[in-house]
């Protein structure tokens, strides 16, 4: 048993972030424990937001969850319902959430969904990230857990880039824990 965890040790230490990862998946599977589900929702009208989310879908994965990534209008509310957390994001429209997003989560079964459950939430803006204010305070009526929370400048790179992969990990962590 020694040697094996030795061997395990040694491969970990040889390996990339994403190889990491997939190991502890890996050793997550065999030992019979159950992955977290992260359900990534966003609205983007010209792809930054979008981009947004992949990252943030790529930083929940490094952290060992099972993600999906689903554009409104894509999503069931079977996706809402099987997913442990959840992280929605949308443009910055008009100093508040996009449309789409606005309308999604007035619909009473997304929000029934998505009561009682913990996530975070992100936007993309030009300017000020003023949709996640909306969100938020949307996200709390339901008695949503914001866990975290992202605005980033068009489609996110370098720095930003990061906070998104950063954000998939707190969520992905908190859940963990
Ligand atoms: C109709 C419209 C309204 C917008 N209003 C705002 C705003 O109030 N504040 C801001 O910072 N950016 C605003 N923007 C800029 C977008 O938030 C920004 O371009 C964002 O990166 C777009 O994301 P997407 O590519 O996912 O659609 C607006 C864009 C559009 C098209």
């Amino acid at each position: 048993m020694q040697t094996s965890l030795i061997i395990v040790s040694i491969l970990i230490e040889k390996t990339t972030a994403n190889q990491k990862s997939l190991i502890c998946i890996c050793m997550r599977c065999i030992s019979g424990e159950i992955l977290l589900k992260i359900l990534v929702i966003y609205d983007s009208l010209t792809g930054n937001t979008a981009k947004a989310a992949e990252l943030i879908a790529e930083g929940a994965k490094e952290s060992g969850a099972e993600v999906t990534l689903r554009k409104i209008g894509e999503v069931s509310l079977e996706d809402m319902k099987n997913a442990d957390a959840v992280i929605l994001g949308c443009p910055t429209h008009a100093f508040s959430a996009s449309k789409t997003m606005k309308d999604f989560l007035s619909l009473p079964a997304v929000g029934e969904s998505l009561r009682d459950k913990a996530g975070a939430i992100f936007t993309s803006c030009r300017i000020t990230p003023m949709a996640l204010r909306w969100l938020e305070k949307t996200l709390i009526r339901m008695n949503f857990k914001v866990l975290g929370k992202l605005g980033v400048h068009a489609a996110p790179k370098g720095r930003e880039a990061e906070a998104c992969k950063k954000l998939g990990k707190i969520v992905a962590e908190n859940l963990k824990s």
